[in-house]
């Protein structure tokens, strides 16, 4: 049998992985300044990650959600201490587009209305209501085309007001970094106008730290920089290192029902344990700081490279910003340079999304693979 030919492949097969190393079986080693897409965040193999992992599975590695599993119990206790969230209840899932699914249907079924208000280039993932507020025709079928969506531009405060105020609105998601979209961000008061509207107008604001969330921008989530309290945080990536786990985190205002929501997979044994090996890791090694830090050394040491015109985003999710398309440099940073990065919609940008643990050294890499490649 074939694989079903949806991903066109760089030439190259890893065999291990060690923190922000990946490894061909040859010995080819290269940096991985990508993540595998905004989802290594303490690390490839991270050594308490991986004992965590083991002595889960050699003690139990799956039941389903009805028995009691103390550890969903655990990650919930330590996002709440780590994010600083209060009133929030979790439910766990297996991956981002899950997350936006749930919470899209949470707020269906607390409002009782369906319309959603969704930003122009965003991404929120593949499945169906997932894709219906994603901005990006070319993945959309049919099927897509009939949840009911309002996509409009950051910053337009008359015509979010517009709608908004039509009262059919159930939710209003959105990303407080565009990752596939290209490292947009709304300013601080528009976020904070589209929570006020939706608190008047029983509309939940849905925050997608999907790709942001986990201490990536250097806060734990990316909307905190605006000091907001949306209804739902949608989370996955970075939240498991690779192991694949989302969950919603929902405000206390919204009750839950038995069956109102459910997984066969989400929240499992080995999930869980990922979860929080990731959590501590975090903690311990000051990952946020970190991520802070290194973005000053990261704009410090690209900026002297005068090709890029506009380095965006924040913490350890950042986008370099050209004149010319990227996907040629993109190609030279992997086989010549061995440094991975990553595209966007956004032709003329490259995206960096390291492990939040990397070093001075890894972006002075970048700079001098930069250097040759531009100058
Ligand atoms: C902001 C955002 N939301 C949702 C998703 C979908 O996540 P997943 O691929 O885990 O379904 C992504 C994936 O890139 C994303 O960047």
């Amino acid at each position: 049998m074939s694989l079903f030919n949806v991903y066109p492949l760089y030439q190259m097969t890893p065999s291990h992985a060690k923190m922000c190393y990946v490894y061909e079986k040859n010995g080819t080693k290269y940096l991985d300044l990508y993540g595998g897409h905004a989802v290594i965040s303490i690390g490839h193999s991270h050594p308490t990650y991986v004992k965590a992992l083991t002595n889960q599975l050699n003690n139990i590695g799956f039941y389903s959600n009805y028995i009691i599993n103390e550890l969903q119990q655990s990650v919930a206790n330590e996002i709440k201490i780590q994010s600083k969230c209060n009133n929030y209840n979790l439910f766990m899932t297996n991956s981002g587009a899950e997350s936006n699914e749930n919470a899209l249907q949470v707020a269906s079924f607390y409002t009782k209305k369906s319309r959603i208000i969704a930003f122009k280039n965003s991404f929120h993932g593949r499945s169906n209501a997932a894709l219906s507020i994603t901005d990006n025709p070319n993945i959309k079928s049919k099927m897509n085309e009939k949840i009911n969506v309002t996509f409009l531009d950051f910053n337009d405060k008359n015509n979010f007001n517009k709608e908004i105020s039509k009262g059919d609105v159930s939710s209003v998601i959105f990303e407080s970094i565009q990752g596939v979209g290209g490292l947009d961000e709304p300013e601080t008061e528009f976020v904070k106008y589209i929570s006020k509207q939706c608190k008047k107008y029983n509309t939940c604001l849905i925050a997608d730290e999907v790709q942001s969330g986990f201490g990536r921008t250097g806060d734990f989530f990316a909307f905190q920089k605006h000091d907001i309290d949306p209804d739902i945080i949608c989370i996955a990536k970075g939240m498991g290192n690779g192991f694949p786990v989302g969950g919603i985190l929902i405000k206390d205002h919204i009750k839950s029902k038995y069956g109102m929501l459910g997984t066969t997979f989400g929240g499992n044994h080995l999930a869980c344990t990922a979860v929080l090996a990731v959590l501590s890791t975090i903690k311990k090694e000051k990952l946020l700081q970190n991520s802070k830090s290194l973005e000053n050394y990261f704009r410090e040491k690209i900026s002297l490279i005068k090709s890029v015109k506009k380095i965006k985003g924040r913490g350890l999710m950042l986008g370099l910003e050209f004149d010319f398309e990227a996907s040629e440099l993109r190609k030279n940073l992997i086989f010549k340079h061995k440094i991975f990065t990553g595209g966007s919609a956004n032709k003329n940008l490259l995206r960096i999304l390291p492990p939040l643990n990397i070093q001075k050294k890894h972006i002075d890499k970048l700079y001098n693979a930069l250097k040759i490649e531009l100058s």
